[in-house]
């Protein structure tokens, strides 16, 4: 059994994390994105998911466009935060408002490869023999929030970038519902 914590999902890939999650009944009451014709903000559209289009160009600043996106999610009740795939930086006004209701999905065992959007490749590139994904609270240091789960993923002599990533998110598939299992108990009421 699913908790029915409100989740907003925060997307700019192509949004497998977010079908996952809606996949395993999760109550997703809103998707927000800063790339309206991704993969994920698609989803939304299909599966008639409350979408929230938040494109830079429309605002003057990071700040401003995090401030609207901020009043849309809590509007529509978010009671968690998961950043699945979004490839912007939270600024510190958003973050505070949510202080330990944002997760992150990363791939890649951190703290190795964090930052950027290119962890697989450069785990691939550097020789390592095992990487992974890790889930973890935001806060203003990029990527180096506390961690709550992280899976391995043992590198094949034959992989690509590709074969890699199936790999890894399958790994996210996983852990991210568990980590969200756990803020769920950890704090039954996430209600800000
Ligand atoms: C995931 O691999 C996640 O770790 C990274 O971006 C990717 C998003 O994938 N932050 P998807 O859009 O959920 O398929």
């Amino acid at each position: 059994m699913t908790s029915d914590v409100r989740l907003g999902v925060l997307a700019s890939g192509k949004g497998s994390n977010l079908r996952n999650l809606v996949e395993r009944a999760y109550s997703v009451v809103a998707v927000a994105t800063n790339r309206p014709s991704c993969g994920a903000a698609q989803f939304a559209r299909e599966r008639g998911l409350a979408l929230g289009e938040f494109s830079q160009r429309r605002f003057a600043s990071r700040e401003e466009r995090d401030m609207a996106m901020l009043g849309w999610l809590c509007r529509q009740g978010v009671e968690l935060v998961v950043n699945a795939g979004y490839d912007r930086i939270l600024s510190p006004c958003f973050t505070a408002a949510f202080r330990g209701r944002i997760l992150n999905v990363h791939p890649s065992l951190l703290p190795e490869f964090a930052g950027g959007m290119d962890a697989v490749e450069r785990a691939l590139a550097s020789g390592v023999r095992t990487t992974g994904c890790t889930v973890h609270l935001v806060t203003d240091d990029v990527d180096a929030g506390p961690i709550l789960l992280q899976a391995a993923v043992p590198l094949r002599s034959d992989d690509t970038v590709e074969s890699l990533k199936a790999r890894i998110q399958a790994e996210e598939h996983r852990i991210l519902p568990e980590a969200i299992e756990i803020l769920a108990q950890k704090s039954p009421s996430l209600r800000p």
